[in-house]
């Protein structure tokens, strides 16, 4: 198992499992939102039920594994990302941790009861979850973005109350409505029924547009450069990666608002049972595309100022820079110590492939010179600081890794 989620973890299939299942878990809650809130003259009641149920296959088929592998991925690749979570918010980690199996709890309640008040009752536990977890959620992802004023102070109000939270909060919950706006009138359009009801389409369209909004709102600050902390030089200050995030949200901005416009032009068949589907894969996207571009957007960062992208800790580089980073047995051959150093802090962001175009025809003086370069790359004035995370590591280590790296083909 273990090996496995090395191996995820080493190509990156982690993130976008942990990505996936985040987009997924906002799409039950937008879809659970909407059916939960439709007045009873918008949709017939068999249409009602057909999407309910729909909804709970849905999330037990998709969301409920992609969360599991989510939580495990977490749990083995990132220690630091985990505890540092548990430490700034406390008792509310767990809420949000426990907050997709409390929904699915509700939600199966709502669809099985058998009395209408019990039914109703579970649906709005269930929408209320779904709101606690988005909440939450949002307050992670504005701590994680900009963590520096809760590592001051260690406070609880400065992780789950930041000013960043708001925007993160709007973009969140008008993605997941447009997704669950999408998806309710694609399992409409599946089922007996023809024709989405009117309302939905309209909520999803406007929702759509707030999303649009909100992320060129909180990309435009990064892209342009405007919105930085000057102790930790995120989340701009990335030279290529604000600029691809700032691409990113150019092309999630224009997915929402497509999607928007396909609901509204496909009221009518055939394209009808096409659009939805389209519309909500379109929606998707969107979302993903904006947490990849975050999550590019702090490199060499995984949290800033506490775990860089390699699982390096900042602590670790200011304590420990120049001691032995792995911990091996006497006798082991230098090539399998390069490449060891390889794996535990270059593989994250490059292959060894990619490591011999990179490295072009430097031979091995100039690569351990490199090297000796990328060191200090958390200093100012090295050209590589906000780019790549400082090389830790012993003298012998480190030559190791040049002979290594000079001896790929
Ligand atoms: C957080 C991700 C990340 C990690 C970890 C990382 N790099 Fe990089 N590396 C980059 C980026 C970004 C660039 C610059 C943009 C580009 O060339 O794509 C870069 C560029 C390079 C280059 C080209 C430098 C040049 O002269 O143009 C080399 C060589 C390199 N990295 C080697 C390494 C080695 C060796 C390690 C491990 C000790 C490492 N990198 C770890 C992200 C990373």
């Amino acid at each position: 198992m273990s090996t496995m989620l090395d191996f995820l973890n080493a190509n990156g299939t982690s993130t976008s499992i942990v990505h996936a299942a985040i987009v997924l878990t906002h799409a039950c809650a937008g879809a659970g939102w909407i059916l939960v809130a439709a007045p009873d003259d918008a949709l017939t009641r068999d249409a009602r039920r057909h999407a309910a149920r729909t909804l709970l296959v849905f999330a037990l088929a998709l969301a409920l594994p992609s969360v599991a592998a989510a939580a495990l991925a977490l749990a083995s690749s990132s220690r630091d990302t985990v505890r540092l979570l548990r430490e700034a918010l406390g008792p509310a980690s767990f809420a949000l941790a426990a907050s997709p199996a409390a929904w699915l709890v509700a939600w199966a309640i709502h669809v099985g009861a058998r009395s209408a008040a019990v039914a109703r009752a579970a649906g709005y536990a269930a929408a209320a979850v779904a709101a606690l977890g988005v909440f939450l959620g949002a307050t992670v992802a504005a701590l994680l973005w900009n963590p520096a004023r809760w590592i001051e102070s260690h406070a609880i109000r400065d992780a789950m109350l930041s000013g960043w939270v708001i925007p993160v909060l709007v973009a969140r919950v008008a993605a997941a409505l447009t997704m669950g706006g999408a998806a309710v009138w694609a399992w409409m359009a599946t089922g007996r029924e023809s024709a989405g009801p009117r309302r939905v389409v309209i909520g999803a369209v406007a929702s759509a547009i707030v999303t649009a909004a909100a992320m060129v709102t909180l990309w435009g600050g990064v892209a342009s450069r405007a919105a930085r902390d000057a102790w930790l030089e995120v989340p701009t200050g990335l030279g290529v990666h604000a600029e691809q995030a700032g691409r990113l949200t150019f092309v999630a901005a224009l997915l929402a608002t497509l999607t928007a416009l396909l609901m509204l032009a496909a009221r009518r068949r055939p394209v009808e049972r096409l659009a939805p589907a389209g519309a909500l894969a379109l929606c998707c996207a969107a979302l993903f595309c904006f947490e990849r571009a975050r999550h590019a957007a702090v490199l060499p960062w995984s949290v800033p100022g506490i775990v860089f992208a390699n699982g390096t800790q900042a602590e670790r580089v200011r304590l420990a820079r120049r001691s032995a980073r792995l911990e091996l047995a006497s006798g082991v051959p230098d090539n399998a110590v390069g490449g060891a150093m390889f794996s535990a802090q270059c593989r994250s962001c490059h292959t060894p492939v990619e490591l011999r175009a990179k490295l072009g025809d430097r031979g091995f003086p100039a690569t351990r010179a490199f090297l000796e370069g990328l060191r200090e790359a958390d200093q100012v004035g090295s050209a590589w600081r906000g780019v790549m995370p400082p090389l830790v590591g012993s003298d012998p280590e480190v030559e190791s890794l040049a002979r290594w790296a000079g001896s790929l083909r």
